[in-house]
């Protein structure tokens, strides 16, 4: 009988865990050595790039001394809500610990708060309704008694304070994010660490509601692409007793065409490679299927659409002429300065004033790359070959 046919483990789209994720120990050190310090963590980078992978793995691996839970909380709709998850997770946290200390906590906590049950997704209350601001306020302090430092991470924050901002509730958003700024500076909080991320820029939010001060204290961490090894190793873990075969050249082909080495773009080529094999029964993968591959993961549109989607619901007003940078991007290979400053002037725009701006944030969200002074092009092959697919004619 033949043998059966084994697709790379990839999971394509989710954050990666286990064997399917790989590992930078210096993110990992980084990180403990910030928390250590008393530091408040904001991890910055773009969409895609592993924030919620590497949040997860921290949570699930923390050292001795530490409890730590993850949660995606891009669903939180008030202020209120917020609270109460934030009060929830505390408590779901310190139930994690096996330090005894931290198992009374939670046992008092139990009875105080009438709580029929704490399970991994949540606390069931009894009917007693909460002030869960004040109650959060008041159970932080009492953190030292469980004896074990607490870390929240909190994934799509970014994107809570957002809504409540298109909404209308600027004045809820900010004083969130007060209370939350409080919390991190006051001293009888410490042995408890609040860590942000989301798919929006928070920096970006919270200036566009002027109120930037209101992070400056958290400690950015930077996660970029993958070094030029780390993707090879990624590479080399994915196919780990695979089908398919990969010469030392195919992989610095694949490294070479997707250029700014991202988990997800190599996820998506090692799946249409290996689909592509399986159809022909081909192991060997060859240096000329990977232009092929290439064009195949382009042509579903919703592997990319994500990146075009948040423009136009983030910077609604000026995302025409920030789609116009990319679109002439996109046909001429790169923008000069001088080129957008005359966009800019244009009677439609009018964005004098503030240009330079747009250019920086598509360059720190990963569309744009400064290739030279004042030339720009895009950071990644796969977008810029979208852009012209989406944008095919540019008079
Ligand atoms: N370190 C990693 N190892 C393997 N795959 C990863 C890694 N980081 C991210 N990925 C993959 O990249 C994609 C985006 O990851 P995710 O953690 O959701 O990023 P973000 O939260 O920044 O949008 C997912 O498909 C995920 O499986
Ligand atoms: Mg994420």
């Amino acid at each position: 009988m033949e043998k059966p046919w084994i697709s790379p483990d990839t999971i394509t789209g989710d954050a990666a865990t286990g064997k399917r994720y790989l590992r930078r120990e210096y993110i990992n050190e980084t990180f403990w050595r910030e928390v250590r310090k008393g530091n408040h963590i904001l991890f910055v980078a773009p969409r895609r790039v592993g924030k919620t992978s590497i949040m997860k793995d921290l949570a699930e691996n923390c050292p001795e001394g530490f409890a730590a839970i993850y949660q995606n909380i891009e669903g939180v709709k008030t202020g209120n809500e917020f609270y109460q998850r934030l009060f929830s997770l505390i408590l779901q946290c310190i139930d994690r610990s096996p330090v005894a200390k931290a198992k009374a906590f939670v046992a008092n906590c139990r009875k105080k708060y009438n709580i029929q049950e704490i399970t991994r997704s949540g606390i069931k209350f009894g009917e007693k309704e909460l002030n869960y601001e004040k109650e959060v306020r008041e159970i932080i302090p009492q953190l030292r008694e469980a004896e074990v430092h607490t870390v929240i991470f909190l994934d799509e924050f970014s994107e809570v304070i957002n809504k409540l901002n298109q909404k209308g509730l600027q004045e809820e958003a900010v004083a969130l994010l007060h209370t939350l700024r409080e919390i991190r500076s006051d001293d009888n909080f410490k042995q408890f660490t609040l860590v942000f991320a989301g798919s929006v820029g928070l920096e970006h939010v919270v200036t566009s509601i002027d109120r930037p001060k209101l992070i400056n204290d958290l400690h950015p961490i930077n996660t970029g692409p993958l070094t030029d090894a780390e993707a090879s190793q990624l590479i080399l873990q994915l196919t780990d007793g695979v089908t398919i075969q990969l010469s030392a050249e195919v992989t610095e082909a694949i490294k070479t065409t997707i250029r700014h080495l991202l988990p997800y773009y190599i996820q998506l080529m090692l799946e249409e490679l290996d689909a592509m094999a399986k159809v022909d029964q081909q192991p060997r993968i060859k240096l000329e299927m990977i232009n092929i591959a290439f064009r195949r993961v382009l042509k579903k549109d919703k592997n990319f659409e994500d990146w075009l989607e948040r423009l136009k619901s983030y910077y609604v007003e000026a995302f025409p002429f920030i789609n116009e940078i990319l679109v002439h991007t996109a046909h001429n290979g790169n923008i000069t300065v001088r080129e957008i400053y005359h966009k800019a002037i244009q009677e439609k725009y009018q964005r004098t004033e503030d240009y330079m701006n747009f250019v920086d944030q598509l360059t720190n969200d990963g569309y744009l790359t400064e290739t030279e002074n004042h030339v720009y092009s895009f950071t990644s092959p796969f977008l810029h070959q979208f852009w012209l697919r989406k944008y095919p004619i540019y008079a």
